[in-house]
């Protein structure tokens, strides 16, 4: 690549700027409509979104004690994927945790879970990725963790661009009761990790699917309204 190419510099600008918040929800009765739309190459997409996620910038080496298992890797975040087929089994899961729960069991939060808008993500998703931030000891938000957050945060924008650059729809949320610890447990997530987001990733919206915008889309204004330029 030449430096400073005019053309790779607007077209990451033009990947920068396309990148929008799509929720996407579709009736869990088209699940399987959706799921015909899923292509083995998209798999391979998923995986080069990955590699993108794998060199965002980090400051420090992940604690020791999140590297003992065979995710080992010195970043201070962990990618948890869920393909389409775990996607429906985390339905099944969630819908069958509803099926046991006690009116009062934690307020039945598998049935308010339910009755959110997470089974019609989940349902419209290609992928769905649980990702944690890997936290140091003292449990603290001291330089350290927050060098950690903000290096996986940059993972995540990684993801979002590469998968901005494939077309594809993106959605980071906060997750609702994806931050369960019964499900991080159903997930094989372990439980010292901290969720950062859960992110819907998906190659197209089925024709019957809704899409809603990221909320602060367009209140961002000016560059004035953050920017200082500084002179002393
Ligand atoms: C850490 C994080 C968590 C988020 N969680 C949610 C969420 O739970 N629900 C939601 O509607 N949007 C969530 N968003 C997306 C924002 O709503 C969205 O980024 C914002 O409205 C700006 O829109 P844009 O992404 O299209 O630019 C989250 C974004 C970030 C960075």
């Amino acid at each position: 690549m030449t430096k400073g190419n005019s053309d790779t510099t607007s077209l990451i600008k033009q990947v920068i700027t396309a990148r929008k918040t799509s929720k996407v929800l579709l009736p869990l009765e088209l699940r399987a409509e959706q799921q015909a739309l899923w292509k083995t190459e998209h798999l391979r997409c998923v995986e080069q979104m990955l590699q993108c996620a794998a060199v965002a910038p980090f400051h420090k080496r992940a604690d020791e004690r999140h590297c003992q298992g065979t995710l080992n890797a010195p970043m201070p975040w962990r990618f948890h994927v869920l393909d389409p087929q775990a996607c429906n089994k985390l339905l099944e899961y969630l819908e069958s945790r509803v099926q046991s729960e006690t009116q009062t069991e934690d307020e039945a939060k598998w049935s308010r879970a339910w009755q959110s808008k997470i089974k019609n993500m989940i349902a419209a998703s290609g992928v769905l990725i649980q990702v944690t931030w890997l936290p140091d000891t003292p449990h603290e938000f001291n330089l350290k963790n927050i060098e950690h957050v903000a290096a996986a945060g940059a993972a995540v924008q990684n993801l979002l661009l590469a998968a901005q650059s494939h077309d594809w729809l993106s959605y980071w949320s906060s997750g609702g009761i994806l931050r369960d610890e019964e499900v991080f447990d159903y997930l094989g997530i372990c439980s010292q990790e901290q969720l950062l987001g859960s992110v819907f990733l998906s190659p197209q919206a089925h024709p019957s699917a809704r899409v809603i915008d990221g909320g602060l889309r367009d209140e961002r204004g000016e560059l004035d309204g953050w920017v200082r330029w500084v002179s002393t």
